[in-house]
């Protein structure tokens, strides 16, 4: 697995990594005992960095079940505080999660979006302090804009953002990509499969399950649903001819700008890794990337 460093002066992590969010049930129930193996699995295979959040359901606590065996020691475990940010919130929160993952610290603690409602001074202060105290080994927000990134670093740097980034949401492109190679901030990228979106494994008369969170997206239903799914064949056809699959090149392809430090993908079972780990490897011959771009036009209109 490669590995890129986080922001400008933290450590290196794989370039792809596991999101927690499918093994917490927010995209349908799953089997416990496949939760734990998938976890491993990805440990195993070099997708060291792990993500979760206070908000991902039953997620910290069976990734805690997860890590036991000395795999905690392995991994680069990452969690957020979400929703509520005021001092008493946050200082919570963090006890909260390192008690549902039992350990002692975390690797990476995040605030998991923007909420005006808190003043980002208290809440960058606060996690400053968790970072003072060791109770997270580095802090970065998630879902900030340039705008919001300046704000919180220039009361606390911090090593990494952890925006949305797919071939179906581009919007960090126009300008906090930039904002982030500058300040020395890493990027998580975060629904690189566009949840399923860039699968190939969807039919637009597919009908989610009521536990899985894409019941109720517009994406994933009628008209809307057939058209990401129209673009997504074109991708396909062209993953086919470079003998990978649809998945590894929407991986692949977020880690085209280095200015991605890692990928994080949800996984529901040890094949669905495997199938990520492949992404690392692949690379883009030249006419390759420009191919993509001409059919991920048809996405951007799409979205208009
Ligand atoms: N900071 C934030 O606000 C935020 C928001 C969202 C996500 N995240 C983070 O980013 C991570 C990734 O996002 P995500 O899990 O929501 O979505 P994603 O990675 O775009 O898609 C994950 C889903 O795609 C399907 N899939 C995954 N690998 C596959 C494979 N090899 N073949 C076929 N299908 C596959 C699985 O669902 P099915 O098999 O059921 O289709 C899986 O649950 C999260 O787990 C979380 O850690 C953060």
């Amino acid at each position: 697995m490669n590995h890129r460093q986080l922001g400008k002066d933290g450590p290196d992590v794989p370039v792809i990594g596991l999101g927690a969010w499918p093994i917490g049930g927010g995209m349908g129930d799953l089997d416990h005992s496949d939760c734990i193996a998938t976890v491993r699995a990805a440990i195993d295979s070099g997708m060291t960095l792990l993500d979760t959040a206070q908000a991902y359901r039953t997620s910290e606590a069976t990734l805690g079940r997860a890590l036991k065996d000395g795999y905690r020691e392995r991994c680069f475990l990452a969690t957020k505080v979400s929703r509520q940010y005021s001092r008493k919130d946050i200082e919570h929160a963090i006890e909260n999660s390192l008690r549902a993952l039992d350990v002692d610290c975390v690797d990476l603690y995040q605030i998991h979006s923007w909420n005006p409602q808190y003043p980002i001074e208290e809440s960058m202060e606060t996690m400053a302090r968790l970072q003072e105290q060791g109770k997270t080994r580095f802090i970065g927000v998630s879902n900030f804009n340039a705008a919001q990134m300046q704000q919180a670093y220039d009361m606390a740097p911090f090593h990494a953002n952890q925006p949305r980034y797919n071939m179906f949401d581009r919007a960090i492109e126009a300008e906090d990509m930039g904002f982030c190679k500058r300040t020395g901030i890493g990027i998580l990228a975060h629904s690189p499969l566009g949840k399923g979106l860039l699968t190939g494994k969807y039919a637009p008369d597919h009908v989610f399950p009521e536990d899985d969170e894409r019941a109720r997206s517009p994406r994933f239903q009628g008209e809307l649903f057939a058209r990401y799914l129209a673009v997504a064949d074109q991708l396909q056809s062209v993953a086919a001819e470079k003998n990978i699959t649809l998945v590894q090149l929407a991986i692949a392809w977020l880690l085209r700008r280095e200015e991605v430090t890692c990928v994080l993908v949800g996984a529901k079972n040890p094949d669905q890794v495997k199938e990520h780990v492949g992404a690392a490897e692949v690379e883009f011959a030249d006419g390759e990337l420009e191919r993509i771009e001409n059919i991920l036009q048809e996405a951007e209109s799409i979205r208009r």
